[in-house]
């Protein structure tokens, strides 16, 4: 079975020395790409820019940008048959800046505002295999992440709440709630981030 599998942050360049993004380490991503190749699955891990080693029998793509993130996804699912797992963990910027400067830009050159562009989702937008996602939320947890998996089409997604106690980016921990389509939830106890990425590959392979 071919797992392709996101991790990390983007970053969405305003100028050479300056971006966009969010504080996501890619341990979660890293978690599920290790414990897929665990179980003998080939997997490509596409990583945004992180600071985690490669798990063991695991290919890697380094990307930057969305964009960047989406056509190394594609790469990697070309001929990909509807068995094959897109497992979407990225934490991936929603905008970018309208246009990237060439030169480091001057305070004098700028007025206040940015002007941001919707970057792909990447998820929504991959077709033709199993997808699972992620849905980190701070708020209406279970009812965000229904919608979402119904609207990208997933098997199912994996929601946390990333303001409770062992939550979130840069920890080693996780609390989550596997969510179907028809809305069925199975809740999990707080569990190290490598046993929840068993669980979703357990989750997968049954
Ligand atoms: N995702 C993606 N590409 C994007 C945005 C999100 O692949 N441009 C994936 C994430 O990797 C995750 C899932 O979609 O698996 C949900 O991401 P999230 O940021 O929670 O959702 P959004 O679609 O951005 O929704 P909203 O802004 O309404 O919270």
């Amino acid at each position: 079975m071919r797992v392709v599998v996101t991790a990390g942050p983007t970053r969405e360049y305003i100028d050479p020395v300056r971006f966009l993004s969010n504080p996501s380490t890619g341990k979660m991503g890293f978690a599920v790409a290790r414990a897929a190749a665990e179980r003998g699955w080939d997997v490509t891990l596409v990583a945004g820019p992180v600071a985690l080693k490669t798990p063991k029998g695991v290919k890697r793509v380094d990307v930057t940008s969305a964009r960047e993130m989406l056509s190394a996804v594609k790469d990697a699912l070309a001929d990909a048959s509807k068995d094959d797992v897109f497992i979407a963990t990225a934490a991936v910027a929603d905008w970018r800046p309208g246009k990237c400067a060439k030169s480091k830009l001057k305070k004098r050159e700028m007025d206040g505002v940015l002007r941001l562009v919707r970057n792909p989702d990447i998820l929504k937008s991959v077709k033709g295999v199993r997808k699972v996602g992620f849905a980190a939320e701070t708020k209406d947890v279970l009812a965000e992440a229904a919608r979402k998996c119904r609207e990208k089409g997933l098997e199912f997604i994996v929601a946390n709440d990333v303001t409770a106690p062992g939550c979130g980016f840069g920890t080693d921990t996780n609390r989550v709630a596997f969510i179907g389509p028809d809305g069925a939830i199975e809740s999990l106890p707080l569990l190290s981030k490598l046993a929840v990425a068993r669980r979703i590959v357990g989750k997968l392979s049954r």
